[in-house]
């Protein structure tokens, strides 16, 4: 079994990650992976917190793992996506990649022996959105009656892992942002099929009874040659303070990091009250180190 896409998990098998994060941050003992495991982390885009994030989990676990810039191994001089998926696995005992193309993880897993997991593609963020998910539950116990709102870009990785993963979990979803930026439709009719989604350029009736109210950046990685162009059209979909009004006084704002500060989110907000961002980052630690353990059990 891989993790390449939230569809890879039905919703039992994102409560039972979720379940045994919870076990995790209480200090229960757990299952652990198998003695002396091996995590290959292939990055071909930066990272600090699913890099740093995933490491620590390993060592948590009584693994290690190794790190692999792209550019430094022989992929950088045309070594095939295939022939490194077949030489890691003969090595490692899990790979988790961060690709520019989605198509690379779906061909490493494909010719990978060991579980693959995507630790970001231009198309999901799947392990963010389970960090998220156990973030969310453990302030608002549980997500089959909660909104969530998804604010700025909604075309992007994380807000289609964010919206499948919780739409599997029965929260309903608001993507909020401008004209010309419509969310993927694969993934809203999927996440569709277990509960309401809506896409709104307005930003009172998509923050209207939000419980979460969740941003990123307006230039995802790879996206840098619009930068300018996506500054001008998403700055009305600023998560600040007037915005943060629309939602339910008890909202949770919840972002993936790196945050641009004065971009798509306000200082006032990140650092305020409702702000559970150190934490949801946090949460990357210890979702992860649940996610290898289920793979291990699962593979
Ligand atoms: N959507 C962002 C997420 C970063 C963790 C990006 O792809 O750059």
């Amino acid at each position: 079994m891989h993790l390449i896409g939230t569809d890879d998990l039905s919703k039992d098998a994102i409560n039972r990650i979720l379940d045994i994060a919870e076990d995790i941050a209480a200090g229960k003992s757990v299952a652990s992976v198998k003695e002396h495991s091996t995590l290959g982390l292939l990055f071909e885009l930066p990272s600090t917190r699913t890099h740093v994030s995933f490491d620590v989990a390993m060592a948590r676990l009584g693994g290690h793992s190794v790190y692999l810039d792209t550019n430094v191994s022989q992929m950088s001089r045309g070594e095939s996506i295939a022939d490194t998926a077949r030489v890691l696995s003969g090595y490692c005992d899990f790979i988790a990649a961060r690709v520019k193309k989605h198509q690379s993880v779906v061909e490493l897993a494909e010719n990978s022996r060991v579980p693959v997991i995507n630790a970001l593609s231009d198309l999901e963020h799947p392990t963010q959105a389970l960090a998220d998910a156990f973030t969310i539950r453990s302030h608002k116990v549980n997500l089959g009656n909660i909104k969530i709102a998804f604010m700025g870009d909604v075309a992007q990785n994380t807000a289609n892992s964010i919206m499948l993963t919780a739409a599997k979990l029965g929260a309903d979803v608001a993507l909020i942002g401008p004209k010309g930026f419509y969310p993927n439709s694969v993934y809203v009719n999927r996440a569709m099929e277990y509960t309401k989604v809506v896409h709104t350029t307005s930003l009172e009736d998509g923050l209207e009874d939000a419980d979460v109210v969740y941003t990123d950046t307006y230039v995802s990685m790879g996206k840098e040659s619009e930068a300018e162009k996506r500054r001008k059209l998403f700055a009305p979909y600023q998560l600040n303070s007037s915005a943060l009004k629309y939602a339910n006084k008890d909202a949770i704002v919840m972002h993936p990091l790196p945050a641009h500060r004065g971009e798509e989110i306000t200082d006032d907000v990140i650092d305020g009250k409702q702000s559970v961002v150190w934490e949801q980052s946090r949460n990357k630690m210890i979702v992860n180190q649940a996610i290898l353990v289920y793979l291990s059990q699962n593979h």
